[in-house]
């Protein structure tokens, strides 16, 4: 049955149609294409990774990010109301919710570590305005980096000054503070990425960073699946439900299937320009493209430090790093406060400055995992077994990647499962495909096959692949 449903959320909606792909892409694009995506193509090894991200991204991601916009429009609440009133509507059990319960708290993890890796970036506009690599040597590049990763206070500092832009730009509401934002973020984002991109390409060594980028080895492939579609969960926002707020925001007449798309397009050519971007001058300097989330803050920098104009290139990339980063963690507290202030009726500005703060003290245990608790160690497994805590120099992971872990591999992918499987098996098909209005187009079959059928079974058969490897 086709039940009636609301042209607005209490919350707002965007003023044009074109908001949701400004919104969407802000969320998407972001650390995750600029700074994780060079480290982990590098760490798992160039080509194979890429390979495999890419099929995640159009069999599970796409749909999944279909499936969120369109519960979100569907439902005009919160991912966790919406999926309440949508179950109740489709005869589904209420325990739905609870997936957008989990990514909603899943986003807000994101969100505590987003802003610590978000605040090295703005010491690094500082550091780029002042010029201070010109002809820096490698080396003390990677001191610059370590004496900044090795100092609590300074990190701190960095955390807060973000927190605050992210909090302050979500506690203004949609229209006032998301959109008009948005508005001005997104066209400053591709401005700089233009100029970056003409800068890279007439820097020469293209070719080594391309071959690495895109020489598919398939032998290296098992290694880094699981992380390859954990990667195109962070990478497009999907799976917390930061989508699915968007969505609800989303005016009757947008296309759902073109917005998608969009987003998608963009957020893995951003992905792939910072790859060839980067790739090139990490061989051109001598140095290797293994070296994990320090790749960014150590030869790029370098790099700029090497060439002529390269400050001032340095410094417009690390402003389009910070404002990427901006755009991005707003969506991860869009969710949770939608949801407190359907529930509680308390004021958006109060909601968002105490979820904040959590995020804030969250992030603190971040912050020390780069200094003063690098041993401190979670999973670790050595010759006397396996331990959930550890003090040790080797093993096991940080409090920072335990939380990168826990969001990115497990919470991201659950909860984009049960969201496309809510989409697929609980909506009725006539709603699914009202939604999409593709009540005739002859393609609905097709989507809508991936979303009942192949983004749900992917991830299944990836979680299994990685239990049983
Ligand atoms: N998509 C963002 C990135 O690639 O940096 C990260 C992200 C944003 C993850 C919003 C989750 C989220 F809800
Ligand atoms: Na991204």
């Amino acid at each position: 049955v086709l039940m009636a449903n609301n042209d607005v959320s209490v919350h707002g909606i965007w003023a044009s149609r074109w908001i949701f792909i400004l919104a969407a892409t802000g969320s998407a694009v972001g650390l995750g294409n600029i700074w994780k995506f060079p480290y982990m193509v590098g760490v798992y090894g160039g080509g194979a990774f890429v390979l495999v991200y890419l099929l995640c991204i159009v069999l599970i991601g796409l749909p999944i990010m279909l499936a969120e916009t369109l519960l979100g429009r569907r439902g005009r609440q919160s991912p966790v109301n919406t999926l309440k009133s949508l179950a109740a509507q489709s005869g589904g059990s209420s325990k739905w919710s609870w997936a957008a319960m989990v990514g909603m708290v899943g986003a807000l993890f994101i969100l505590s570590f987003y802003s610590v890796v978000a605040g090295w970036a703005f010491e690094y506009i500082v550091a780029m305005g002042n010029a201070e690599f010109g002809g820096i040597s490698a080396g003390a590049a990677e001191q610059r980096f370590a004496a900044l990763t090795g100092d609590p206070l300074r990190l701190t500092l960095w955390h807060t000054v973000f927190m605050i832009f992210t909090a302050w730009t979500i506690a203004r509401g949609v229209n006032a503070g998301l959109e008009r934002s948005l508005r001005v973020m997104m066209p400053l984002l591709f401005l700089l990425l233009l100029v970056l991109l003409g800068f890279s390409m007439t820097s020469g060594h293209f070719k080594e960073g391309l071959v690495f980028l895109f020489h598919f080895d398939l032998s290296k492939v098992p290694d880094g699946i699981l992380a390859a579609m954990g990667h195109a969960f962070f990478t497009l926002s999907v799976g917390v439900g930061s989508i699915m707020a968007f969505g609800s925001y989303m005016p009757k007449k947008t296309s759902i299937g073109k917005a998608v798309l969009t987003v998608g397009l963009i957020d893995a050519l951003v992905a792939l320009t910072a790859g060839m971007a980067l790739f090139p001058i990490v061989f051109a300097a001598g140095l290797e493209p293994s070296a994990g989330p320090g790749l960014m803050f150590i030869t790029l920098p370098y790099a700029f430090g090497q060439v002529g104009m390269g400050q001032l290139f340095g410094f417009i990339f690390f402003l389009l790093v910070g404002v990427a980063a901006w755009s991005s963690s707003i969506s991860m507290l869009e969710p949770a406060v939608a949801y407190l202030v359907e529930r509680t009726k308390r004021s958006r500005a109060l909601v968002t400055t105490i979820i904040a703060i959590g995020c804030w003290v969250v992030g603190l245990g971040t912050v020390m995992s780069f200094n003063i608790l690098a041993d401190a160690r979670f999973f670790v497994a050595d010759e006397a077994g396996w331990h959930f805590f550890a003090w040790t120099e080797t093993g096991g992971k940080t409090f920072f990647d335990s939380i990168d872990y826990l969001t990115s591999r497990i919470m991201l992918p659950l909860g984009g499962l049960c969201f496309v499987l809510f989409a697929g098996w609980v909506l009725d098909r006539d709603v699914v495909r009202a939604e999409l209005a593709m009540e005739k187009s002859r393609l609905f079959p097709v989507v809508y096959t991936l979303v009942r059928y192949v983004a749900p079974v992917g991830v299944m058969i990836i979680f299994l692949t990685e239990l049983f490897k």
